[in-house]
């Protein structure tokens, strides 16, 4: 008799680790608040290590490397963090805005200074914005998760008009934008669920094509 695959997604030795990138950079932006619900949800299923990553603070230049990344002959401090900041990923859940009907130019460029570093990584997608909820920013960052050789899921946790979900932002002192309550439907709840315990599977599934 095989063992359940339930079984085998639910009791891995160690856990493996899921970075949650934030990927829109500009002043006022909700992505931190999102990213922030995801997280909330993550830690509750306990599946993964979290760890979450903030594009402001990666603060990537506009690509500068001379080398296509794919020889990872990287020039630059910042080329080389960010290296081993995704290397050490087993899996990634981009929280992403739709701008103009696409994934906005952060998001893109953090995408495009690195090659071999996101191989065979799962590609979760939380995507947001107007009605469409980023489901064209979504489609975008897939295929481009393709072309980087990413192991990109089916499932995407799309949230339609963001704005009107989250709570109103407080007056903070200094330059920090405060985190906002995001309040979810229970399809939203649902659909989180759903795509963790789908990318758990695929995490565990491809580790060995990532060497592990
Ligand atoms: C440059 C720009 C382009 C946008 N284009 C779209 C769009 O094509 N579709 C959409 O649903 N929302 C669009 N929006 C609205 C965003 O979804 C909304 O502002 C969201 O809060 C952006 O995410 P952020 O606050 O994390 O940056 C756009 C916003 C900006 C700033």
């Amino acid at each position: 008799m095989t063992t359940p695959v339930t079984s085998l997604v639910t009791t891995p030795i160690t856990k493996p680790l899921l970075q949650i990138i934030i990927g829109s950079t500009r002043p006022g932006r909700v992505g931190p608040s999102v990213a922030a619900w995801f997280e909330a949800h993550a830690r509750a299923a306990d599946t993964f290590e979290i760890e979450v990553i903030d594009l402001v603070d990666v603060a990537l230049p506009l690509l500068d490397e001379p080398n296509q990344p794919g020889e990872q002959k990287y020039t630059h401090e910042h080329t080389k963090k960010w290296s081993a900041t995704i290397t050490r990923a087993d899996a990634v859940v981009f929280v992403i805005p739709e701008y103009n009907s696409s994934i906005n130019a952060a998001t893109k460029n953090a995408l495009d200074y690195l090659y071999v570093e996101w191989n065979y990584k799962p590609l979760g997608v939380v995507s947001y914005g107007g009605i469409s909820g980023g489901l064209r920013a979504a489609q975008a960052i897939k295929q481009v998760g393709a072309a980087l050789k990413m192991i990109v899921m089916q499932d995407t946790m799309m949230i339609p008009r963001v704005s009107s979900m989250l709570s109103e932002a407080t007056a903070t002192s200094g330059t920090a934008v405060p985190l906002r309550t995001l309040t979810s439907t229970p399809a939203m709840d649902r659909s989180a669920a759903t795509l963790l315990s789908e990318l758990l599977k695929l995490t565990l599934a491809t580790a060995g094509l990532r060497g592990k």
